[in-house]
């Protein structure tokens, strides 16, 4: 398939593994890269520029595809050296990032100089406009389905393709509640280019994560996730469990008074116990409404593939009949 975003990455297929923490190592990326996608790194989970070099290194022998790495600017006091990260991005010879979080206003002429092509992770429109305005190549429409952050908008996908379409005249790809041949078809029809997953992608073979973790994305249904830290204007969908319901507990308990250190033990520092230990209950982790359509854990090049030949399938012989009919 072509579209704006196979050709400006110089990828098979339309579809983009989304940075994910604690998840997104050389072992996913690759594997989503070698199966015609866009795999990616997840910057900060390595933990420092050395660390990332080295795992970008990793995967650069796995893998002679593109690939692209994750830059999430969190709201912290104490900013992560973010020039050193975007030198070990430039100096490990990828040319695709995917920024997240606050606007990579500040960071795009070092990337820019370097031939990188950046996408921005967005939750609404207006981001979109502001990200276009300051020179990304394409940015990612992440709907109030998504894992993640969804922002504080509650837009879901079926509304805010569409505008992103509107306005956007870069690129976009679609993100947040995409599974199969259906999301991608759609999220085509919507005026995207492409589709990012995340949730998804957990549940693969190539995932490094704990078995625990796919397991537990294979049983929830769509009714299984909760949205989190609202009430700190951090909004964060997450599986629900005992600590995310004791979380939602404390924060009704609170009301407006909510601090994150009435939280904080159950929010922070988790992920490392939850993907690579398997211990899910210790607190709250991203999942999507998604999980209510994964239903198996394939590998990536079956499971992109599969998205493929489905999608091939649905527009040839579902639509067009539809229209010939
Ligand atoms: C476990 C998990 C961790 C994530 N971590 C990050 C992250 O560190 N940075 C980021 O930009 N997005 C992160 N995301 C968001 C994904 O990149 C993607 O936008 C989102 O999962 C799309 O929604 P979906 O899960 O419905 O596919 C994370 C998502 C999940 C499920």
């Amino acid at each position: 398939m072509k579209t704006r975003i196979t050709e400006m990455f110089g990828i098979e297929h339309p579809i983009i593994q989304g940075g994910m923490h604690y998840v997104g190592f050389a072992e996913l990326a690759a594997a989503v890269s070698n199966a015609g996608g866009l795999g990616t790194i997840t910057g900060l989970t390595q933990g420092t520029p050395e660390k990332l070099a080295n795992e970008i290194a990793k995967c650069r022998e796995m893998t002679d595809k593109p690939i692209c790495v994750n830059l999430t600017f969190l709201p912290t006091f104490e900013a992560p050296p973010y020039p050193e990260y975007i030198r070990a991005i430039i100096e490990g010879g990828v040319k695709i990032v995917e920024t997240a979080g606050r606007s990579p206003e500040a960071y795009m002429p070092a990337m820019k100089e370097a031939g990188i092509k950046v996408i921005h992770k967005c939750t609404s429109v207006r981001h979109s406009l502001k990200a276009e305005k300051i020179g990304c190549d394409a940015v990612s429409v992440d709907g109030f389905e998504c894992g993640g952050h969804p922002g504080e908008d509650d837009i879901p996908n079926m509304i805010l393709l569409p505008r992103a379409a509107e306005e956007l005249k870069i690129p976009f790809v679609a993100s947040g509640g995409m599974a199969d041949a259906r999301s991608l078809v759609a999220a085509l029809a919507m005026g995207a280019d492409g589709m990012n997953m995340g949730t998804r992608f957990i549940a693969t073979k190539e995932a490094p994560v704990h078995e625990n973790v796919k397991q537990a994305i294979v049983a929830a249904s769509e009714l299984d996730t909760r949205l989190v830290m609202r009430g700190l204007r951090n909004t964060e969908r997450v599986l629900t469990n005992p600590a995310v319901e004791r979380i939602l507990e404390i924060e009704r308990e609170k009301g407006a008074e909510i601090a994150i250190d009435d939280i904080r033990e159950l929010v922070a520092g988790v992920y490392p116990k939850v993907m690579m230990e398997g211990d899910m209950d210790i607190g709250a982790w991203s999942c999507g409404m998604v999980a209510g359509l994964i239903h198996d854990v394939p590998s990536c090049k079956e499971l992109v593939d599969r998205i493929m030949a489905e999608a091939d399938q649905l527009i040839r012989a579902r639509l067009s009949g539809m229209i010939a009919a």
